[in-house]
């Protein structure tokens, strides 16, 4: 036998010993297996964490990887959210887990409690997907050489399927299905078989800088680039005259960048320069990840609360023998976990496809929908977004309920929000990046539990004397 299996079933096996002793779960015996004890380094906590593998294909040995973090307080009372990020081919688990909106961040070894964690206000599952992807796998390789949308959401459909048999007293709690990126394409995609097949009770979702329609999403960067001071006047008249960004995208996704386009792309490349990050370029970069450190620059960080450099901790602490075994997880046919995948071969014509008009359909299906951006993202600018959102409003003719106005977190401005017929909702996060809690943890934990709730983003209390002494 494999000597990694014979690690996991010594773990699983153990997890369950160790459960029967100290249960304080919800939950029982089929789930028990997935159980984590103990992650390395982790603060006490009493809420239950699983994590394991759903197979969704026997004969093909396919299987996805997920973990699920239990509400903090009362989870019998809380929906479900399944969460999932981008890429297409990035792990939910490192990102959306291990640097956004999990119960802990990797630091120096061990695991920080992150106070802004979504198990707050919810029981969070974090799926890694597609296979490829993580700790997910297919042990028939030829399958990860051409993975598309709807090999994608079939294989998340038959994943929750299966899961809810683990966790049974899930099936009937309100599902709520999250996620950002290059899940504008995943979520929707996902709700609409669950709308078709009428199995889950799916209320709502929610999904943060998605890519929603090709051109308008990624045309949108140039006004973005130019009216945050990245790019010149001149590289910005570029980019409306000689080569927009959809068409340098789609031209360098299939090998045939014309020398017009690459002459555009390199200019704005060069403007931008690499040590912004446009995923949020207001950050600091993490420089571990950019060749050469420069002490001098370093000193920067220091005053940042924000850990630019969490994906490396998260990569380390993944790659640890025994948190693999503590999460029962297994690396097959790779040698490390890495945050987006070395292995799969996404279809990256699927980028084409629009999801805008599925949310359209989801929207008359009844389902809720929350689309928000975080407005410092450059790679899918909260400019595009809007637009999308706007237009499907009208499309839709749903009158505006709550008109563009700013939402508030404690007693500063956290984004604008707009809502349309009670059922779709646009925000943004002010100061966030593409992954918008990990920069923004507080704004966009008020974000996700007024959405849950079906409540109003908060108006804001400032009272006059607060505003005089600003003044
Ligand atoms: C492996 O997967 C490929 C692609 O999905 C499929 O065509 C092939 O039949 C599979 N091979 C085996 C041995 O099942
Ligand atoms: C961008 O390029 C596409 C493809 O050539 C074109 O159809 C579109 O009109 C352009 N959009 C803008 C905003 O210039
Ligand atoms: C939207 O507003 C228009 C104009 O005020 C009104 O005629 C229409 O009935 C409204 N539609 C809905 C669905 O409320």
């Amino acid at each position: 036998m494999h000597p990694q299996l014979v690690l996991w079933l010594m773990a699983a096996a153990l997890s369950v010993t160790l459960n029967r002793i100290c249960s304080s779960s919800t939950l029982n015996t089929i789930s028990d297996a997935d159980k984590i004890v103990s992650l390395p380094g982790q603060p006490n906590v009493n809420f239950g964490q699983y994590a394991g593998y759903i197979t969704v294909d026997e004969k093909q040995e396919r299987a996805l990887f997920y973990y699920f973090a239990e509400a903090k307080a009362d989870p019998a009372s809380k929906p479900l959210v399944l969460w999932l990020n981008g890429g297409p081919g990035c792990s939910s688990i490192g990102v959306g887990a291990f640097c956004e909106h999990g119960p802990f961040k990797p630091s120096g070894g061990v695991l920080l409690k992150n106070d802004y964690s979504w198990n707050k206000e919810a029981n969070m599952l974090y799926l890694e997907s597609p296979v490829g992807v993580g700790f997910s796998y297919s042990v028939n390789n030829t399958y990860y050489n051409s993975v598309d949308d709807e090999m994608t959401a079939r294989d998340n459909l038959a994943f929750l399927h299966k899961w809810f048999k683990k966790f049974p007293v899930y099936k009937e709690r309100d599902l709520f299905i999250t996620g950002e990126s290059y899940a504008g394409h995943y979520v929707p995609q996902l709700a609409m078989l669950i709308v078709q097949s009428k199995l889950f009770k799916l209320k709502g979702i929610a999904i943060g800088n998605p890519l929603l329609e090709f051109n308008t999403d990624f045309n949108s960067r140039a006004e973005f680039f130019w009216s945050h001071g990245l790019i010149s006047d001149a590289t910005y008249e570029s980019f409306n005259t000689i080569c927009n960004y959809s068409q340098i995208r789609r031209q360098a996704q299939s090998g045939t960048l014309t020398p017009v386009c690459s002459r555009v792309a390199s200019e704005a490349s060069r403007e931008i320069s690499k040590y912004i990050d446009t995923y949020g370029v207001t950050l600091d970069v993490c420089l571990s990840t950019i060749s050469s450190q420069s002490a001098a620059l370093n000193k920067l960080q220091e005053t940042e609360k924000i850990d630019v450099c969490i994906e490396d901790e998260t990569v380390k602490y993944l790659n640890r023998k025994e948190v693999q075994e503590a999460l029962h997880a297994r690396l097959v046919g790779i040698s490390t976990w890495t945050v987006c995948s070395d292995v799969l071969r996404y279809k990256m014509q699927n980028l084409d496809i629009p999801t805008i008009t599925i949310l359209g359909e989801l929207v008359k299906s009844g389902i809720h929908v929350l689309v928000y951006s975080g407005d410092q993202d450059s790679a899918i600018p909260l400019l595009g977004t809007r637009t999308l959102v706007n237009k499907l409003a009208k499309q839709l003719e749903l009158n505006t309920t709550v008109p563009y106005r700013v939402w508030f977190e404690q007693r500063q401005v956290a984004g604008w929000t707009q809502v349309y017929g009670d059922i779709l909702s646009y925000a943004t996060v002010r100061g966030a990046s593409h992954e918008a809690p990990f920069s923004q943890p507080e704004r966009s934990l008020v974000l996700f539990s007024s959405f849950l709730g079906g409540r109003p983003l908060p108006e804001g209390l400032l009272s006059e004397s607060a505003i005089d002494k600003h003044n």
